[in-house]
């Protein structure tokens, strides 16, 4: 490992298995024996087909994805997903509903009534500051869906386990906990993730959809942005960015190889987030923000009880070679994102700084 590497929590793009870059960079000049870079291939080559469909039939192995679904890649991060969910599978007078649970859902709210569809929030965490995640539900019976996210990278909660939307739909914004634990895809009608968080750079975004779902795709809706365009050509449909696809592919293998799957990962990552909520609790130099029982395992969010603090505490931490600890700039505070490829020994070093920190500062 380079001696260089620190501890990088930042929110996404974020940090990826030292085994993976080192693979990256093993094989970069010449790929599997291609005499070209893995960015230098074509897509239409038999190089680029074993990847792509590798790391489809990875995601399918690791989260137990039955042949009623397609794996897509796609381009335009999880934000295009904001507006493409809407356009692709509400048709004029239908309507959908959203949980509110912060930006992320907030703003795939605001992408479908710009289409001019009608949302209904089935419920939401504004009344506290979106800490916690809503427990009870007003489903509508004809809703088309109901749009989740399924952790929330800013104010740092997750959903511990999925409503019970009784039939209808789930779809699921995952993009900053996808592959963080094993769960039943079975209710869900589409699931996405912008990858540059937990499965690789940015640039490609991995979509999970059901048939159904691809049933109600209208074909009045442009090329690119119709689900089924990329369904019925192996996301191929134009040029998909390869090299972000290869990383992925590298990290799922990582997953199913290294790690040993997502019960695995789900073990080590609720280790991780143990470790650090018990140093926060434990403390009154430190204040976590988000309710316990709603606490992401992937972005603890803390403020520290004197907010002054706050920026010498960030710098403090780069100078001890920890990046990535402010908090988004819509919240401010402070925010330690823990994805799968942070290490135990990260969490350790971090909690030795922040003790540390508090022990001259407190
Ligand atoms: C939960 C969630 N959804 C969506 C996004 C937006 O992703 P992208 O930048 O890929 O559009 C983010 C980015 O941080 C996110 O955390």
């Amino acid at each position: 490992m380079n001696a260089n590497r620190i501890h990088n929590f930042n929110p996404g793009p974020a940090v990826l298995p030292d085994s993976v870059l080192e693979e990256i960079q093993n094989n970069f000049l010449d790929f599997n024996g291609s005499g070209m870079s893995a960015t230098e291939i074509s897509h239409r080559s038999p190089w680029f087909d074993d990847i792509i469909n590798d790391a489809i039939a990875r995601t399918r192995r690791l989260l137990n994805i039955s042949d009623r679904y397609k794996v897509l890649f796609l381009q335009g991060g999880a934000s295009l997903q904001f507006c493409m969910v809407p356009m692709n599978l509400i048709a004029d007078h239908q309507s959908a509903d959203y949980v509110d649970t912060d930006t992320w859902s907030t703003k795939a709210i605001k992408e479908a009534q710009i289409l001019g569809k009608t949302v209904n929030i089935a419920a939401s965490s504004a009344d506290k500051n979106y800490a916690y995640i809503p427990r009870d539900f007003s489903f509508t019976r004809d809703a088309r869906y109901v749009h989740i996210t399924s952790n929330n990278t800013i104010k740092g909660t997750q959903w511990p386990e999925f409503p019970d939307t009784e039939g209808i739909p789930l779809i699921a914004d995952m993009s900053s906990d996808i592959m963080s634990r094993p769960f039943d895809v079975s209710p869900f009608g589409l699931i996405y993730a912008g990858a540059q968080k937990n499965i690789g750079p940015a640039g490609v975004c991995l979509v999970i959809i059901r048939e159904d779902m691809l049933d109600r795709v209208p074909d009045t809706i442009p090329t690119m942005l119709r689900y089924t365009t990329f369904a019925s050509s192996n996301s191929m449909y134009n040029t998909p960015p390869c090299f972000a696809v290869y990383t992925v592919q590298l990290v799922l293998k990582w997953l199913e190889e290294t790690i040993g799957g997502l019960k695995k990962m789900e073990d080590i990552n609720r280790q991780k987030a143990d470790r650090l909520y018990r140093f926060l609790d434990s403390s009154d130099f430190y204040r976590p923000t988000a309710q316990p029982d709603s606490r992401s395992m992937m972005n603890v969010t803390f403020r520290l009880a004197d907010e002054s603090l706050e920026k010498p505490f960030v710098q403090a931490a780069q100078a001890s070679q920890i990046e990535g600890l402010k908090g988004h700039r819509s919240v401010g505070g402070c925010r330690a994102s823990i994805y799968n490829a942070t290490s135990l020994a990260a969490v350790d070093a971090l909690i030795a700084f922040m003790k540390h920190f508090e022990n001259h500062k407190g």
